[in-house]
């Protein structure tokens, strides 16, 4: 019978020839999950004879990986600062880097008086629920487009016990009904869709053709929902409330040019731990 440690090795062979980056880390990921082992725990359990049906589903696995599946739609899960995450091919797969915006929201909420937030475009509601765990009392609207999106993060939402403070709507930010019916919010957060149009194509395959083209391609420059959020912010943000946004390489000077021209003032940019702009942030100060 196959051991953990065979089928460890021979995966990792599998994956390293149809070209998998990292294919012992993804091959030991995914035996973990259908074990029902940490992937520490594998390396303490390298005599285990593996079952015929966990081996069929490891075959299964590995031949979805095998194909570029990312390994978080098969896994089925993600961390998103420190917390899991429910995950399928309706939603983006959090990206570390998003964590940035949370600790810049955090640093300013310690600040300042903040009741309601809206979250736009909140896909697995990464955002939205732990801006409910981190802060205190925080109200929380998060908007998406994406039904199917939706009822993942609402998944999500009532494994993090966050459904009194997290209430999510269905919709399209770019229609005038949509909001008119929201309210007015203290700090709006997004990470939009923000990969241009002629960009789109150059995504890893991996991107392209496993995580949802509408959470990522924008159809036009790359900078049309940014250009939406700051045009409508005076009708759903308060004055001297607040935007935060995921930026993408090399976004930020044209989204501050948009700030500038729409009344907003004491604009920031954070870098992230590659030393790449990710994250803008700017005050509504007058109109
Ligand atoms: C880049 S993803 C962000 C997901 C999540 N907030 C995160 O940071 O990982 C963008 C999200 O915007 C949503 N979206 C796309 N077009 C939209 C629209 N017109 N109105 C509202 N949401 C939209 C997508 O469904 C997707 O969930």
């Amino acid at each position: 019978m196959l051991t953990v440690l065979e089928a460890i090795n021979l995966s990792t062979e599998y994956l390293r020839n149809k070209g998998i980056e990292s294919p012992r880390l993804n091959a030991e990921l995914l035996l973990a999950e259908i074990l029902g082992l940490k992937r520490l725990e594998l390396y303490l359990a390298f005599d285990r004879p593996i079952q015929e049906n966990e081996k069929l589903s490891y075959r299964q696995s590995l031949q979805r990986r095998g194909k570029f599946e990312p390994l978080q739609y098969i896994l089925g899960h993600e961390e998103f600062y420190g917390l899991e995450f429910i995950v399928n091919q309706n939603v983006l797969i959090p990206r570390p880097e998003t964590e940035l915006i949370i600790d810049h929201i955090k640093s300013y909420f310690s600040k300042q008086k903040i009741e309601k937030v809206l979250d736009i475009g909140t896909g697995s509601g990464n955002i939205a629920i732990t801006l409910a765990k981190e802060i205190d009392k925080v109200q929380i609207e998060a908007i998406d487009i994406s039904a199917q999106a939706l009822s993942i993060a609402a998944e999500n939402s009532r494994n993090h016990n966050t459904e009194s403070r997290v209430r999510f709507l269905l919709g399209d930010i770019f229609s005038e009904e949509i909001v008119e019916s929201l309210s007015k919010y203290d700090c709006i957060v997004s990470n939009p869709p923000y990969i241009s149009l002629s960009d789109y194509p150059d995504l890893q395959i991996e991107v392209k053709q496993f995580e949802p083209e509408i959470a990522l391609n924008d159809k036009s420059d790359g900078y049309k929902f940014y250009r939406r959020i700051i045009e409508i912010s005076n009708r759903i943000l308060n004055l001297n409330g607040t935007i935060f946004f995921e930026i993408g390489y090399s976004q930020s000077e044209t989204i501050a040019e948009i700030f500038n021209s729409h009344g907003f003032c004491d604009i920031k940019v954070f870098k992230d731990h590659s030393n790449i702009e990710r994250v803008i942030q700017a005050v509504r100060c007058t109109h």
